[in-house]
């Protein structure tokens, strides 16, 4: 075996942590790409500085190493090949601090978003970044994503809940900026750079993780509307109220709704899926009693006032709220219907959303007739998700096409063709085509000044100048 010698050397070397080969790795579950773990071997290190010392072996070595958080990434980020290494973060799970005055958590970056919710729980705290990954999502991977989520139109995407972060280096040397505050204006803040890098500039090891007031209790509704500009109008609503407490405005379109609903047993007529879109909202407050009045009062304020909400359910119970959740959020269905359906992931303004989805369906079907897309998102931050109908990947002439109809007049109104998933390998050819050409000669240059030898996570997101 080529790495033999390689995988025995690591075991000396690697301390506390872990080593795994890749007959072990076999037996292992890849995560979202079953490309994930077809690396030489798996380094499980128990430290930060363990980290820093695995990459200043590998580095004169050559050896390539892709970091792994809870392997959720939705593009390829996490994918190895048999001439890599995994630096799995796993076992760098402690959460080291949580501070009530200060408003801040230290975390390590293998601790998973479940596990920091929990514990600034019990200070009264919520990292305010909530994601339907949360169970196995970590906070490297998060940063290094710079994940968005449901909550990212009151609270910001993970760069704006970063105060502090350390990463090391492919050289090994470590990158420290662990401040936990808010203002700093020292220069270049550099620890953006590492914030949806993807792991290709530095595994990010540590960070400190601003938090909010925690909700004591939840309040969900479900609310079928004409369009995504009615649902804006509700969500205005909410968002204007002093007193309200708006933490989730999430919206599906029909096909998508229909499609979960009855994967999940939801009988006709339970809830408003025969609306063209529905609007799912949830609002924070003191108690379940408190939220759910807020909520209907609201909700009844716009259907007399306005007229806009054709239909609608308020949750009678967190057990029935968890339910209306699983609509929006197992969107594992769609792939068990469509195995590997091929998916986007885009930020389109507000103002512009009702247009750009109107034209998918017709614009797709002119690609083939059977195309018809799922949609959802989340509405008030404009980031869609697209999942098409029929079983992926697609050939490449047609994953072309598919993305100058998807991607094609983002840049015109001010969207993104990648939301909060990032590049990966997934969408380089699309970075390539839709990026600013001086991004994308600066981003080159960056990761060439960082890690000249390309050696972190190689092939993802751009290749060194
Ligand atoms: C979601 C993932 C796909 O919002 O980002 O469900
Ligand atoms: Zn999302």
């Amino acid at each position: 075996m080529r790495h033999a010698q390689d995988i025995e050397e690591l075991r000396g070397m690697i301390g506390g942590g872990s080593v795994q080969g890749q007959s072990e790795l076999a037996g292992r579950d890849p995560g979202w790409d079953a490309r994930n773990l077809r690396a030489f071997a798996a380094v499980r290190p128990d430290s930060p500085d363990a980290v820093a010392n695995l990459l200043r072996w590998c580095c004169p070595r050559g050896i390539p190493v892709v970091p792994h958080g809870g392997r959720t990434g939705l593009v390829g980020g996490a994918v190895t090949n048999p001439e890599t290494l995994i630096c799995d973060l796993g076992a760098l799970d402690r959460i080291e601090e949580i501070d009530p005055v200060s408003g801040i958590a230290v975390v390590q970056a293998g601790v998973t978003l479940g596990a920091l919710q929990e514990a600034a729980s019990a200070f009264g705290l919520d990292p305010a970044i909530d994601l339907a990954a949360r169970g196995s999502a970590t906070v490297g991977g998060l940063i290094s994503s710079n994940a968005g989520g449901i909550m990212a139109f009151r609270s910001g995407v993970m760069r704006h809940r970063v105060l502090g972060l350390e990463a090391v280096l492919p050289d090994g040397s470590i990158f420290s900026d662990l401040t936990r505050v808010m203002k700093t204006s020292a220069g270049y803040d550099l620890k953006h750079l590492f914030i949806g890098a993807e792991g290709t500039l530095g595994i990010v090891t540590r960070a400190v993780i601003k938090l909010e007031p925690l909700v004591r209790a939840r309040a969900t509704a479900l609310v079928g509307v004409d369009n995504a500009a009615a649902a804006q109008r509700v969500v205005t609503y909410f968002l204007s109220r002093g007193g309200t407490n708006l933490r989730a405005a999430e919206i599906m379109w029909r096909k998508y709704a229909q499609t979960t609903g009855a994967a999940l047993g939801f009988e006709h007529g339970q809830l408003p899926l025969d609306a063209d879109c529905l609007l799912a909202l949830e609002l924070g407050g003191d108690s379940f009693e408190a939220a759910s009045a807020a909520l209907e009062d609201g909700l009844a304020a716009i259907y007399e006032d306005a007229g806009i909400i054709k239909d609608g359910v308020v949750a009678g119970s967190v057990q029935q709220a968890d339910r209306i959740w699983r609509v929006r959020e197992d969107t594992e269905i769609l792939y068990r219907l469509h195995p590997q359906a091929p998916s986007f992931d885009v930020s389109v303004p507000g103002r512009a959303i009702d247009s750009y989805v109107d034209r998918l369906g017709p614009a797709l079907r002119s690609i083939d007739p059977p195309l018809d897309p799922y949609v959802f998102g989340h509405l008030a931050d404009g980031n869609l998700h697209i999942v098409l109908n029929i079983e992926g990947p697609l050939p490449a002439a047609v994953q072309q096409r598919v993305e100058e109809i998807l991607y094609g007049p983002l840049d015109a109104i001010g969207g993104c063709f990648s939301a909060e998933h990032g590049i990966g390998l997934k969408k380089r050819a699309a970075f390539e085509r839709y990026a600013d050409p001086v991004k994308q000669k600066l981003s080159r240059a960056i990761k060439g000044l960082l890690d000249p030898k390309g050696l972190l996570n190689p092939g993802k997101v751009v290749d060194p100048l």
